[in-house]
């Protein structure tokens, strides 16, 4: 979302002659777009802000200004204390506003041009609203770029509130953006080569978008539409609840080629009595039966989830239930925390939080137990072929670098020409993290036309 949300802000300021580039030192704005969902992102921000002073502090000694943005959920839930801990920060912007920024940034640059060489104060402006005029209808259209996938963002905020989650304070209550504006934007990025896109939303399933009858459409609905584009080849999207996976969402994927066979589906935990604490609202045996019922449609679908760690009240046999359903499921890929209390959340005012030691021994027998199965799942592939949809070159001359349709991340030996094309490749190495393959001379059947795996 903040990698979505990052290339929106740097699309509204391309107007004003603003251009993105490789390092801060070679900027005259920073934005720093922000993560609040654990401490450890937020005290980067703190840390970054530091270095980005002192560039800031020898700019202003040269005569040359330097703006400081701080942009997404940790400006949302700490602008203030932001601008009292940073002084030097011009601009704070939560993530409802930021086709705001040009009127901010004129702001700034003229607050800038009248301090005295050598003076670095920031201009300490706060734009942290949810404004009742939605972002999207003033963000500029989809524009530039040879992509080959691309992100479209269809939803918006958490209704949910889990009980250790910050999103619902920082992003908001859910929206769905209308079908039609959706339906636009995946024309103009099919339009301009994209072939993949991700539909992003912080809960993504529980699009309710309005459709020109009036009715409303869920995300079943959303991607058999999105498939009938010409040019569109995939169709992913995250982050999903298991409470808003509805039968025409599990339908949709053993009909529509075009979606991924591989979902995120995030489980937290596998106990009961977590799942509970956590107010996530389904069981671990729900959520068996979700899978059971999504493989059912689209039998070589595979799976990736977060798992919290530690949560309030988490006891040895509760996290023995999470490694029970991880046996139980099998996931090709996860992402794992160790539970890192919020301010303003319910778990963070828990009395029976989990000892430090304690996380970090669960943490690492998790993903051990998580790392074999996606090695497991990578030595899988080796001798079959993917369609690979490929993204860039690779880091070594000549390499190309795309994924495949289980979201793996695949190189092999190619011409740049294919970049942005989805080509054949046989798998002759599965690592922990990637494929290596060799490009098959022959197209694939269809363009997902991948010899299906069983994870
Ligand atoms: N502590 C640790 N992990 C968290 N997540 C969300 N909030 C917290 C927290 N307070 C994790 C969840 C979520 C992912 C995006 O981040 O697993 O799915
Ligand atoms: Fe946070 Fe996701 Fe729960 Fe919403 S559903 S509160 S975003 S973890």
């Amino acid at each position: 979302m903040n990698v979505y949300d990052s290339e929106q802000m740097s699309a509204v300021l391309a107007p004003l002659g603003y251009q993105l580039c490789d390092t801060p030192d070679s900027a005259d704005m920073v934005i720093l777009n922000t993560c609040h969902i654990r401490e450890k992102a937020t005290e980067k921000v703190f840390s970054e802000l530091g270095r980005l002073r002192n560039r800031k502090q020898a700019m202003a000694a040269a005569g040359q200004d330097l703006l400081i943005a701080v942009a997404g959920c940790v400006a949302q839930a700490e602008g203030p204390e932001i601008l009292s801990r940073a002084p030097y920060v011009d601009m704070v912007i939560g993530p409802q506003t930021y086709h705001r920024l040009p009127e901010l940034v004129a702001k700034a640059d003229s607050h800038s041009r009248k301090q005295a060489k050598g003076q670095f104060r920031g201009a300490g402006l706060i734009d942290t609203e949810f404004p009742s005029d939605v972002k999207f209808d003033h963000l500029p259209k989809a524009s530039g770029g040879r992509r080959a996938a691309a992100f479209l963002s269809i939803q918006e905020g958490c209704d949910k509130f889990c009980s250790f989650c910050v999103v619902p304070y920082t992003r908001g209550a859910e929206y769905s953006r209308p079908v039609k504006q959706v339906l636009d934007e995946a024309r103009q990025l099919a339009a301009l080569g994209v072939r993949e896109v991700t539909l992003l939303g912080q809960n993504v399933n529980a699009y309710h978008g309005e459709a020109g009858d009036g009715r409303e459409w869920g995300l079943g609905r959303l991607l058999r539409a999105l498939a009938e584009i010409d040019g569109l080849e995939r169709l992913r999207y995250t982050t999903s609840h298991p409470r808003d996976v509805d039968d025409d969402l599990i339908a949709a994927h053993g009909e529509v080629d075009k979606i991924m066979p591989f979902l995120h589906l995030p489980v937290q935990s596998g106990s009961d009595h977590m799942l509970a604490a956590m107010n996530r609202k389904h069981s671990a045996d729900e959520y068996r039966g979700i899978i059971d019922r999504l493989r059912t449609a689209r039998p070589d679908l595979v799976l990736s989830s977060d798992f919290i760690v530690g949560h309030p009240g988490e006891r040895d046999r509760d996290f023995a239930d999470t490694l029970r359903l991880i046996n139980d499921i099998g996931f090709t890929q996860a992402y794992s925390f160790k539970y890192s209390p919020r301010p303003g959340t319910p778990a963070a005012a828990a009395l029976d939080q989990v000892p430090e030691a304690v996380k970090s021994e669960r943490l690492a027998g998790l993903q051990q137990l998580l790392n074999a199965q996606q090695l497991a799942f990578n030595h899988a592939a080796e001798g079959t072929t993917q369609a690979v949809l490929f993204e860039r070159a690779g880091n070594q001359d000549g390499q190309l670098v795309g994924r495949g349709p289980y979201m793996q991340s695949i190189h092999c030996a190619g011409p740049e020409s294919l970049i942005g094309q989805i080509a054949a490749v046989e798998i002759t190495a599965g690592h922990a993290n990637s494929l290596a393959g060799v490009l098959k001379p022959t197209a694939p059947a269809a363009t997902n036309g991948t010899e299906r795996i069983q994870a």
